[in-house]
C-alpha cells in the first residue's frame, strides 16, 4: 500500500482555536481525521506530523520520507523562506504536494512568496482541510497513472 506522509509546519496545533475565518474551526486532530478518512478511500496509508521548529520537521523529513510515495505539507510560515526546509524535501526526492489552508495570494504581500513551490509536484492554496485531501488525491492518481 502507498504510503503518504502529511506534515504540517509551525502553529497549526493551534488550528480551530488559531483564526477560524482563515484557517477553518476544525482542531488538528479533527483535520488528520478527515485526512485519514479520505485515505482510507483512495486505498493508501497516511502518517501525520506537527512541528513547530525547523529542525523537528527536517528531523522528521530525513527519519520517514524513504520509505514514503510521497509528502503533502503545509510548511506555514516556513514555506515563504526556510531554505532548509526546501533542501530537505528535495533531498527526500519525493513527489510533494504543498498546501495552505488560506488562501496566501489574498492576503500579504509577503505570503505570495513560497520557497517549496518550485520543488513542488503542484500546490493547493485556499480551500481549507480539503486542500489536504486534495493534494492527497493528486498525488495518488499521478502515482497511478
Ligand atoms: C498557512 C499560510 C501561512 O502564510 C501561515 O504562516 C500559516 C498557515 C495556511 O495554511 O494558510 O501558518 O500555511
Amino acid at each position: 500500500m502507498a504510503r503518504y506522509l502529511v506534515i504540517h509546519g509551525p502553529n497549526l496545533n493551534r488550528l480551530g482555536m488559531r483564526d477560524p475565518a482563515l484557517y477553518g474551526s476544525q482542531t488538528l486532530d479533527e483535520v488528520n481525521g478527515l485526512i485519514a478518512e479520505r485515505a482510507a478511500v483512495l486505498g493508501v496509508e497516511v502518517a501525520f506530523f506537527q512541528g513547530n521548529s525547523e529542525g523537528a520537521i527536517i528531523d522528521y523529513g530525513q527519519a520517514e520520507a524513504g520509505g514514503a510515495d510521497g509528502i503533502v505539507i503545509n510548511p506555514g510560515a516556513y514555506g515563504h523562506y526556510s531554505y532548509a526546509i526546501h533542501d530537505a524535501l528535495l533531498d527526500a526526492g519525493k513527489p510533494i504536494a504543498e498546501v495552505h489552508l488560506s488562501n496566501v495570494f489574498a492576503r500579504d504581500e509577503w505570503r505570495r512568496r513560497s520557497v517549496i513551490s518550485p520543488i513542488a509536484r503542484g500546490v493547493v492554496s485556499g480551500f481549507g482541510w480539503r486542500g489536504y485531501c486534495a493534494a492527497l488525491e493528486m498525488l495518488t492518481a499521478l502515482a497511478n497513472e
